[in-house]
């Protein structure tokens, strides 16, 4: 386990945002407001991905965000990155998923740990949203237990043969890159596995069947089949049994992603039930106004705040070039709970309001779930978050 000490404080530490952040925050609020609203509802309730959205997005510079422009990237900061995964998680978390894979898990691998080729051919037309990505480590016996794997890359001299199964693979049908972590050689454990570039329409590569999911319904979650692939040497990432430390490093940024996007459901609930209880009438007065209610809005915002700054910590350090394994590993713990509960809270709020889509906040509590799942159970992220606190 890599391990650094969690608590890393510096007087360069500012909380005031940058016209630049405070724009790409704007930009994307509009965005969510004026563009994934209107049919977030129709969305979740047919399972259809977000294909314009996503589209849109990509030319705004939203999918490479922190890509440098020569590859076709925005050049941002990580804070900015936060920020819009925010502002869209407020309004459509199946969404702003789709943004997240590409953007941290996709092209800041591909950026950070591909050659020159691979970053020309792969990562340009990602970060540019013409393509998107996917990332492929989780499989039927290895989730959590990421070493595990059953996927094997047989090394056959200029190729390796790829042979298994992937689990639960967002952006599975809408992606034409495909980051597979696979098994080199089952005697090196961790370090025999490999992490190999594939691309849509490889033989014997093999979309299955989508997910019918609880949450973040519009992304497309699918099992993949590899059948005897033939993925050239050249697609490896990195030297020969980088593999799993490829997909711990890029995990440890994707769960920056998640943070906020969980921290978009819950501000995103919380706008919601600030708005409908100040409307609401209930004993002669507003609701907002019955201690019932102001208190459950108390600490939804204390909460959303603390996540809020768990989030830019996580995301400072890691624009600075410090250790973020442990702090974007509470950023996401601690996020992805507020979310759960207070989105749970929102319902309330509302009542029987709550209960029926139109309102927002069920579909909010139902993808606020994932949040707890995905990119590391909650359990996981304790896991790396205590074995930091027992090597300090
Ligand atoms: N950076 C660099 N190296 C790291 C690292 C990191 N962040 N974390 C671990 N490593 C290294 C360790 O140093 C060790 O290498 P050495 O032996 O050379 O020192 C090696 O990796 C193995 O580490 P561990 O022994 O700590 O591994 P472990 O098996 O005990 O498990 C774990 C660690 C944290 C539980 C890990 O398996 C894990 O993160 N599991 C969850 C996987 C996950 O997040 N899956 C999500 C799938 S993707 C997804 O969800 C995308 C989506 O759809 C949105």
């Amino acid at each position: 386990m890599h391990r650094t000490n969690v608590v890393q404080y510096t007087t360069d530490m500012n909380f005031e945002l940058s016209e630049e952040q405070l724009a790409v925050r704007d930009a994307a609020r509009d965005f969510a407001q004026n563009v994934l609203k209107p049919g977030v509802i129709a969305r979740d309730n047919e399972q259809r991905f977000p294909a314009e959205e996503i589209k849109q997005l990509g030319e705004l510079g939203f999918m490479g965000m922190m890509v440098d422009p020569k590859y076709g990237g925005s050049g941002m900061d990580t804070i900015s990155y936060v920020l819009a995964m925010e502002e869209l998680s407020k309004v459509d978390a199946s969404c702003s998923v789709v943004v997240s894979v590409n953007n941290s898990l996709v092209c800041w691998g591909l950026e950070k740990f591909g050659n020159e080729e691979q970053k020309q051919k792969y990562l340009t037309p990602l970060a540019k949203g013409e393509k998107i990505g996917a990332f492929c480590l989780s499989e039927p016996e290895a989730g959590s237990d990421a070493t595990s794997q059953r996927t094997t890359a047989v090394d056959m001299g200029d190729y390796y043969l790829l042979n298994g199964t992937k689990n639960w693979i967002t952006n599975g049908s809408s992606a034409s890159t495909y980051l597979v972590i696979a098994q080199t050689d089952v005697e090196k454990g961790h370090r025999g596995i490999n992490a190999l570039i594939v691309e849509r329409g490889m033989e014997g590569f093999i979309v299955g069947a989508k997910e019918d999911k609880m949450g973040i319904r519009g992304s497309d979650t699918h099992t993949l089949m590899f059948q005897d692939v033939k993925v050239p040497k050249a697609n490896r990432i990195g030297e020969d049994g980088f593999g799993f430390k490829f997909a711990m490093k890029t995990l440890s940024g994707g769960r920056i992603g998640i943070a906020a996007q969980a921290l978009g459901i819950a501000s995103g609930a919380m706008e919601l039930s600030l708005a409908y209880s100040k409307e609401r009438k209930a004993f002669g007065k507003e609701i907002s106004k019955h201690q019932a209610i102001a208190f459950k809005l108390a600490d939804m915002a204390t909460d959303i705040e603390a996540a809020r700054l768990l989030c830019f910590k996580a995301a400072w350090l890691k624009d600075n070039g410090k250790n973020y394994d442990q702090a974007s590993a509470m950023a996401k713990l601690y996020a992805s709970s507020a979310a759960m509960k207070h989105t749970v809270e929102a319902v309330q709020i509302h009542g029987g309001y709550g209960f029926v889509k139109e309102y927002h906040v069920e579909r909010l509590m139902r993808d606020a779930k994932i949040t707890q799942i995905y990119e590391g159970t909650s359990e996981v992220q304790k896991i790396v978050i205590s074995r930091g606190l027992l090597a300090e």
